[in-house]
């Protein structure tokens, strides 16, 4: 049962609530997904000298900062920024590389850690950007993943929930830059 938690959509008195969020997934729910994926990420990884973990800015930032600190192997953080959706609920088509990462990665293992796999566009974008480095091993996570919503044919090698066709918030991920900072995944719903 979804409960409506708190209305957000408001910036001070002037402007009308126009959404509230329900709690689809629980911070709780979240953490043990982390720990049972940090495990599967190990195994894959064992014995890598030094595993170069990749979060895509903006919205995987909360979730790269659990992941890294459930992982039991010796790592490395970089980021990289793709351009998305702006303010709007619509996905662009097109992606550009807005921050390239910091370091190399030829000949090195790497984790890409996305929020959420959409349409698909942006992380098949990555892994061909990234992959033409010749990294050793090139793996991805998502947190989420709607997979009714995919446009290209791409799949995470590992994902953290496949949640259905809805505009979500929380635990790094926004909507018009807000709501990022709740604790657990919610749906936005919009006032009518
Ligand atoms: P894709 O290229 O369509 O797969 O979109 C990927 C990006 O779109 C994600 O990394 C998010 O930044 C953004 N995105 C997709 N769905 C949502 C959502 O429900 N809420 C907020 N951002 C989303």
């Amino acid at each position: 049962m979804l409960t409506p938690l708190m209305a957000q959509g408001s910036e001070g008195g002037n402007m009308q609530d126009d959404y509230v969020i329900e709690q689809m997934i629980s911070a709780k729910a979240i953490a043990a997904r982390i720990e049972a994926l940090s495990r599967e990420i190990e195994t894959r990884f064992a014995g890598t000298e030094k595993l170069v973990v990749v979060g895509l800015l903006r919205g995987s930032f909360v979730f790269i900062a659990d992941l890294v600190r459930e992982l039991q192997l010796p790592v490395e953080v970089d980021f990289l920024e793709a351009s998305s959706y702006g303010n709007a609920m619509e996905s662009s088509r097109e992606v550009r590389i807005l921050k390239d990462l910091r370091g190399e990665i030829a000949g090195r293992d790497v984790l890409v850690v996305e929020d959420i796999v959409d349409t698909g566009h942006t992380l098949r974008h990555v892994i061909n950007f990234l992959g033409h480095r010749d990294p050793k091993r090139l793996e991805t996570i998502a947190l989420l993943d709607k997979p009714s919503r995919r446009e290209v044919d791409v799949r995470a090698s590992w994902t953290g929930f496949e949640i259905p066709d809805a505009f979500v918030v929380g635990y790094g991920i926004d909507y018009a830059q807000r709501n990022r900072n709740l604790p657990y995944i919610g749906v936005v719903r919009m006032r009518s």
